[in-house]
């Protein structure tokens, strides 16, 4: 079978295919299902960073109206650990004993018939503590510290040696604040059990890993634990685990022996669902006068909870992003008494490059080196760790395009030269690499009588588009029409598929289904291969190709039939077909990353310290572009992501009590449309040789290097350099 190079329906912007059932109401979100005698529970969360519970009475709450029931520690049955995941150790196990890790631990689950019910009741629990003082503060000394937590450190060359014998040397420390993903969508649990069965509606981004952690959490088989969620409202990170309110849904569900829903609140979503961990870096750089690296050592502190684990190293790409001969990369996890930290979109990448993004652009200043021609001078021709060629590498090509298109020509080198009235004018510019890979997954496609096509997986789309891109492919593979093409996907129980996270479904999932199709056609092959009626007997996938609905002979594209023609003929209703990809980062001959460069105007208020971002131009390079539109939006999402890191987001922990002083939408600040310019994204590069369709990852590029690029711009317009996030107005007064 042809491979889809040349086609129609792959790269157009084809419409969401989910689009219409969103907009109408009908796409089901998971706190969207109900079921006969729905119990609703709210959860009761810790006023105490650290400590213990010494009493928790809840007789009152018991006795409210409409309650079913109230678990606390003291009550509830000793449930098992969580296991280890693809992507490390399962959160805390809720309920495990009186202990208090952090402000906002969930110690109490009230269950009622009705929501308003369960959470007037849960006011009436009352709850006595013995207090300790809390651990907080990334810099506390007090704070148990983790050295190379992930064995991932880098030692490539003598870094030491050649900052030592450097003739430039660079050496600054940077912060980040703690960030909370946000998605519009409460994370909300539906938890139903039939005798020993566990159904449950979660918002997660992996079905299979939460089936995985329950199952293993109730110990029951992983057979009997089925995990839907065929919408989510958002995710940014937030559902690659599987939190304590999940498990206590199922909980709550077993002990009252009705099905149970947990509905999260907007500050609850602070505590309960990960955030972006603060940091501190140190980079050091050498180079020599004209602006060739000789060295990279880069230190990266994030913050942990004290009983937990997250796997987000801040230094993980900063090996691959430049051809420099001497790297040293280390990595530090700090625990304090705060909600676990996990991922939100480009998990510790983000920050770890607006530290290096900002260091090359000091350093140009300091060379005298156009900030574009500085990166251009280390270009990586080859993966600089591996020496292996790039399976494609269009970052040239982003900084060439992005640099025409936003007209870079025009930036005045000179700190402070641009304005235009009293707005201080700045740009600033950043580059990306981000690693792309391809995990385990698996994707069955069937071929009915009527020559549609249904394709099943565990695969989620999270916004991102997957249900559009895998009908496109399906479509494009086997030559039928979009409207041909039914994708079933966000249940635990079809075809295994890993997280949509990372920004790997995509490459994954597209590789299944590439499989599948192929093993599909051949299927129709073997199914014709002596029948003399078929125009295609004896003919291998090679020498075919499928459009309008049928398998053709390449040489002879009159020469084919139907799906439905061969179906019919031999009476079958439906072919079936599986495909797999495995866990690959390459083929061992190439590396694989995608690449974008990011362009930033800034506005400053001289007088009021007001800061606008005027403009954005985002040049990617992820391969082939499947779809223009959903790839457009997820650069587009990225990008005011990156605005928000830059500009206004911050979690903060109240110093004396880890309290989250600011967990409502209107403390925590996000970017608004007022905040957003128009972006303007440009795809460059082409396809991929490592994907069998030629793609790599961009569910995250569009966030990693915008703060950078934004910090760099106002230090263009104000020699002033911002190393800390986010940048306030308070600050640029
Ligand atoms: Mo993401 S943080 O890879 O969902």
């Amino acid at each position: 079978m042809t491979t889809a190079e040349s086609n129609t329906i792959i790269g157009v912007g084809v419409d969401r295919v989910d689009g219409p059932r969103k907009v109408t109401g009908a796409a089901p979100y998971p706190s969207d299902f109900s079921y006969d005698g729905l119990a609703h529970a709210v959860l009761v969360q810790s006023t105490i960073a650290a400590g213990t519970i010494s009493r928790i009475e809840t007789e009152d709450s018991e006795a409210a109206p409409g309650v079913l029931t109230v678990v606390t520690h003291d009550n509830s049955p000793a449930l098992a650990d969580g296991p280890i995941t693809p992507l490390g150790p399962s959160p805390p196990t809720p309920f495990r004993d009186n202990r208090i890790l952090h402000h906002g631990q969930h110690v109490a689950i009230v269950v009622a018939q009705t929501q308003e019910q369960a959470t007037a009741a849960a006011r009436s629990v009352r709850i006595e503590y013995q207090q300790s003082t809390p651990i907080l503060g990334i810099e506390n000394p007090d704070a148990a510290v983790l050295r190379n937590p992930w064995g991932l450190e880098l030692h490539r060359g003598d870094a030491e040696a050649a900052l030592a014998s450097a003739e430039v040397v660079y050496d600054e420390t940077f912060a980040t604040a703690a960030e909370t993903n946000n998605p519009m969508g409460l994370f909300a649990t539906v938890a139903c059990w039939e005798k020993n069965r566990l159904t449950v509606h979660d918002c997660t981004q992996w079905p299979v890993m939460v089936r995985q952690t329950l199952a293993a959490v109730f110990d029951l088989p992983e057979s009997d634990v089925r995990v839907l969620v065929p919408y989510l409202g958002g995710g940014f990170g937030a559902g690659l685990r599987a939190w304590p309110h999940v498990i206590l849904a199922a909980l709550a569900a077993r002990l009252v022996d009705r099905p149970v829903k947990v509905v999260l609140t907007r500050p609850q979503m602070f505590t309960s669902i990960g955030h972006r961990a603060q940091s501190r870096q140190r980079v050091r750089l050498g180079s020599t006068k004209d602006g060739r690296l000789v060295a990279i050592d880069h230190e990266g502190t994030s913050t942990l909870g004290v009983e937990d684990f997250n796997i987000d190293p801040i230094t993980m790409t900063t090996g691959s992003a430049y051809a420099c001969p001497n790297v040293a990369t280390h990595d530090r996890l700090v625990r304090l008494n705060i909600a676990s930290p996990g991922a939100m979109r480009g998990p510790g990448k983000v920050e770890g490059n607006f530290a290096i993004e900002s260091a090359l652009d000091e350093l140009s200043y300091e060379l005298g080196v156009d900030p574009i021609e500085l990166r251009l001078r280390n270009y990586a021709e080859v993966h600089p760790q591996s020496g292996l060629p790039w399976s494609s590498n269009a970052l040239r090509d982003c900084y060439r395009v992005g640099a025409e298109r936003f007209d870079w020509r025009r930036r005045d080198p000179a700190v402070g030269s641009m304005r235009e009235g009293h707005w201080l004018v700045g740009y600033g510019a950043a580059g990306v690499t981000f690693g792309s890979y391809q995990a385990p997954c698996q994707a069955r496609i069937t071929v009915e009588r009527n020559g549609t096509a249904l394709v099943r997986s565990a695969a989620t789309d999270i916004g991102t588009g997957t249900y559009t891109i895998a009908t496109q492919l399906t479509a494009e593979l086997l030559g039928l029409e979009i409207g041909q093409v039914k994708i079933e996907i966000g249940d635990s129980d079809l075809p295994p598929a890993p997280q949509s996270g990372g920004s790997g479904l995509a490459m994954s999932h597209s590789a299944a289904i590439h499989d599948a199709a192929g093993n599909l056609v051949r299927a129709f092959l073997d199914l014709v291969a002596d029948d003399e009626n078929s125009p295609l007997r004896g003919n291998a996938p090679s020498d075919v190709g499928c459009a309008a609905g049928r398998v053709h002979l390449l040489e002879d594209p009159a020469a084919g039939e139907s799906y439905t023609e061969i179906l019919a003929r031999h009476a079958l209703n439906e072919i079936t077909a599986d495909g797999r990809a495995d866990l690959e980062t390459g083929r061992g001959d190439s590396a694989t990353s995608a690449f974008a460069a990011h362009f930033v105007e800034v506005r400053i208020d001289k007088d009021l310290g007001l800061l606008r971002i005027a403009r954005v131009v985002s040049t990617i390079d992820a391969g082939r572009v499947l779809n223009e539109k959903t790839a457009r939006s997820q650069i587009i999402g990225g990008v005011v992501m990156g605005i928000g890191m830059a500009t206004l987001e911050e979690t903060i922990f109240e110093s004396a009590t880890g309290r989250i002083a600011n967990a409502t939408f209107g403390d925590y600040l996000i970017p608004v449309n007022a905040d957003v310019p128009d972006i303007d994204v440009i795809f460059v590069g082409g396809p991929d040789s490592f994907s069998p369709v030629g793609i790599k990852g961009l569910g995250e590029i569009g966030v990693v290097g915008v703060a950078a690029a934004v910090a760099n711009a106002v230090y263009h317009a104000t020699g002033r350099r911002f190393r800390s996030l986010p940048i306030t107005v308070d600050q640029l007064l």
